[in-house]
């Protein structure tokens, strides 16, 4: 996350903490606070935490002070757990921690949008969107992913490419295709126009005076907002059972959403689907080129595949029963999300007093989840820092891979990211080869983890 980010996000609790530090009697209970520091009166650690490497930060605090340890960022107090079973508890105890985002980012992607809320409306549109995500509504959006893959490979072939940008043109495809199903090709350009420059205010400081791009993300907004309420009066003289996509899932009677909440939650949608399956798909390119053998083995797998399909004289194109024979990738996957865990935390809100294992946790401190340290953590997996997929052939142990998070707000488009990532995969290995330019091995974060430069690569036709 950037300094931006944090800024905006922690500068409106200023106020309130540096007044209760000073105002507010403490409570009756007895109950220590957990360990750690809190660094100077208002800026707290922040400094600490952005000279360096947030994770370094993070390890260095753990290794002193154990797997739960109170911070300071930006005035804001915080408590970073790093041990599976407090991870569990946070992220299922939604009566106790409420999700948090800074009010900019609201705006942003809508007040409405299903990340922000609890309770019935959450529990509503969560139904909704899960019905559309999973296994058996994705299967048949197959064959679409897959034209899709073809058309962007074929367009990246004898190319210099930056990688995670053309995974997010790839990702933002599947995205409106499972959002706007065969209707997307009408409402691409528009869309892709105004959400791209929304996305470029994203992580910008929250300015709203004209010219800055805060103030043309707003407006990009406003756009999409326009361009979707004509998506829907259009959709509203069609035949319901033309479509299964979110928009109908949406529009469903029964589901009582207006123009607006469906708005912002599409744009949410689109917000979470892209730049994460983007980046995990960067990663997997990454390391299947640092991992000859790795790579070997998925082209393998992903070769006896088209040979048992030359073999039956089935229709060439990739189902459901196939992807789930692509065992081998589908390990590098997992441990890819692990190594990279490109959400290296998550956010929640204390709404009340709440003791755990002995310490208390103060109403309206944030909780951050550490999934990176959880899923670097050498108590649970084995030389963590190695990338090595095998060691997926055995289950983890439970709660220490959470790549999708737990609880009630755990990703609900899981499936689909995985699918989309598999039917890339099989076509990127069995056709292409590729090498990376310049290779350098920092890591950006742009808010998700992410190779330095978006891991710029040459890709060639084997044939
Ligand atoms: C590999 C790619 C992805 C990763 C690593 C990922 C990860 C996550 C994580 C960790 C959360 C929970 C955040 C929290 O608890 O604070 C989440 C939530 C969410 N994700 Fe994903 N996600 C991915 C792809 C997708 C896709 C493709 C979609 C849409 C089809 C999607 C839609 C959502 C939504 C709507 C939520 C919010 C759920 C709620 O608040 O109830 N994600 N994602
Ligand atoms: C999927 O394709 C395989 C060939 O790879 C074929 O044997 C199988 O019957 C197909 N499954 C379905 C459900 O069409
Ligand atoms: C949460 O974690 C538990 C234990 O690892 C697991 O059984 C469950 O499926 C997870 N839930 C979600 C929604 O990911």
């Amino acid at each position: 996350m950037e300094l931006a980010t944090i800024l905006c996000f922690f500068a409106p609790f200023l106020f309130l903490v540096i007044f209760k530090s000073f105002f507010s009697p403490s409570k009756g209970r007895e109950l220590p606070l957990p360990p750690g520091t809190m660094g100077w009166p208002y800026i707290g650690e922040t400094f600490q935490m952005y000279s360096q490497d947030p994770n370094v930060f993070f390890s260095t605090k753990i290794k002193r002070y154990g797997s739960i340890f109170k911070s300071h960022i930006l005035g804001c107090p915080c408590v970073m757990i790093s041990s599976p079973e407090a991870a569990k508890f946070v992220l299922n105890k939604p009566q106790l921690f409420k999700p948090t985002f800074p009010a900019s980012k609201e705006r942003m992607l809508g007040k409405q949008a299903i990340f922000f809320h609890q309770g019935a409306y959450h529990a509503n549109l969560r139904r909704l969107v899960l019905r559309t995500f999973m296994p058996d509504a994705i299967k048949d959006k197959i064959s679409n992913i897959e034209s899709v893959v073809q058309s962007c490979l074929n367009s990246w072939e004898g190319k210099s490419i930056t990688t995670f940008l053309e995974m997010k043109t790839f990702t933002f495809k599947v995205a409106l295709l499972s959002i706007f199903g065969k209707d997307e090709i009408l409402y691409r350009e528009d869309l892709k126009r105004c959400y791209y420059t929304l996305e470029r205010g994203y992580n910008s400081m929250p300015i709203n005076v004209p010219g800055t791009l805060f103030h043309k993300a707003m407006k990009a907004r406003k756009e999409l907002a326009q361009i979707l309420a004509q998506i829907i009066s259009t959709r509203r003289n069609k035949k319901p059972e033309e479509y299964n996509d979110l928009l109908s899932s949406f529009m469903d009677e029964k589901a009582g959403l207006s123009d607006e909440q469906i708005a912002d939650n599409i744009i949410g949608v689109i917000f979470a689907a892209r730049d994460t399956t983007a980046s995990v798909l960067t990663w997997i390119v990454k390391y299947l080129g640092e991992n000859p053998s790795v790579l070997e083995a998925v082209t393998e797998e992903q070769e006896a595949i088209i040979r048992d399909k030359e073999e039956s004289c089935e229709e060439m194109g990739l189902n459901w029963s196939d992807t789930k024979k692509m065992l081998v990738t589908s390990r590098v996957i997992q441990e890819t999300l692990r190594v990279a865990s490109i959400l290296s935390f998550t956010f929640r809100e204390a709404m009340e007093d709440v003791e755990y294992q002995g310490y208390l946790i103060p109403k309206g401190w944030k909780v951050l989840p550490l999934f990176r340290n959880i899923h670097h953590s050498a108590d649970n997996f084995k030389e963590p820092q190695k990338f090595d997929p095998s060691r997926f052939e055995v289950a983890p142990k439970p709660n220490t891979f959470m790549p999708f998070g737990n609880g009630t707000h755990a990703c609900p488009g899981n499936e689909l990211a995985k699918l989309e990532i598999l039917v890339l995969l099989h076509h990127l290995t069995t056709k292409y080869r590729w090498s990376v330019i310049g290779a350098k091995n920092g890591i950006q974060y742009g808010p998700f983890a992410l190779p330095q430069n978006g891991l710029p690569i040459t890709l060639y036709s084997k044939k």
